[in-house]
């Protein structure tokens, strides 16, 4: 037979703290995927339509207590919930771009500082989890974040939280991060994401297997 696999789909995904410009970059991104004939899906967590994500849902609009441990795990477990249709997905030619993944979950409950919950125990859950080829990181520095202001209601929503969060990312960072100043204007650091994922697309030529959280 002529016919060739297609590559498999990049898995892409944005990090930040609340209210950095993910949901705009994110949806910039899609248009551009879809203007590139791309076949691609727009994903994200917490993903509130599941049982685990609507007990989330519920948690963060402060209607039900639950330990900051049960929590971290019901995150992770939202995630594992999804790990065979990511797999399909990406297998299948689908490029994900997704709106908040396991680095979230590490660098929010990391940031509550408590001595139950180390980094490494805040890692463990997510371990194994399929690795994404890239992540975008929106950088906000501490002033335009309190020049934003305007948190809503959740569970988080705080300029002091906010900033330890910042924290937390910054530790996580590896190979495939690349971090974007989202204090320029949406449409230069739309410049920059476009550039980092047509790079990492002409990437997955070269290789089909997908790596996993260490
Ligand atoms: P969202 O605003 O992107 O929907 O995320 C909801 C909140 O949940 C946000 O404050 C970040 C937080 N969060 C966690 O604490 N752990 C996680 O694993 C994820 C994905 C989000």
């Amino acid at each position: 037979s002529t016919e060739q696999t297609p590559p498999r789909g990049a898995f892409i995904v944005f990090e930040g703290v609340d209210r950095c410009g993910k949901t705009t970059q994110c949806n910039k991104l899609m248009e551009h995927l879809k203007a590139k004939d791309l076949s691609a899906e727009l994903w994200r967590f917490p993903d509130r339509s599941t049982e685990s994500g609507k007990r989330i849902n519920a948690y963060l609009a402060k209607e039900v207590e639950m330990s900051d441990e049960e929590v971290h795990l019901l995150f992770a477990q939202n995630r594992w919930e999804k790990r065979q249709t990511l797999l399909d997905k990406l297998a299948a030619g689908t490029t994900l771009v997704v709106d908040r993944y396991a680095y979230s979950g590490i660098a929010y409950s990391s940031a509550k500082g408590k001595d139950t919950m180390s980094l490494e125990w805040c890692k463990a859950p997510d371990q194994t989890l399929p690795a994404p080829d890239l992540v975008l990181y929106l950088e906000v520095s501490a002033e335009a974040a309190k020049a934003r202001g305007g948190f809503g209601g959740e569970r988080y929503e705080t300029a002091d939280f906010q900033e330890k969060v910042a924290e937390m990312f910054e530790q996580q960072k590896n190979a495939v991060w690349v971090s974007l100043d989202a204090d320029d204007s949406p449409d230069e650091v739309h410049d920059r994401v476009k550039a980092e994922v047509d790079r990492t697309l002409t990437t997955l030529k070269d290789f089909t297997w997908l790596p996993v959280l260490r």
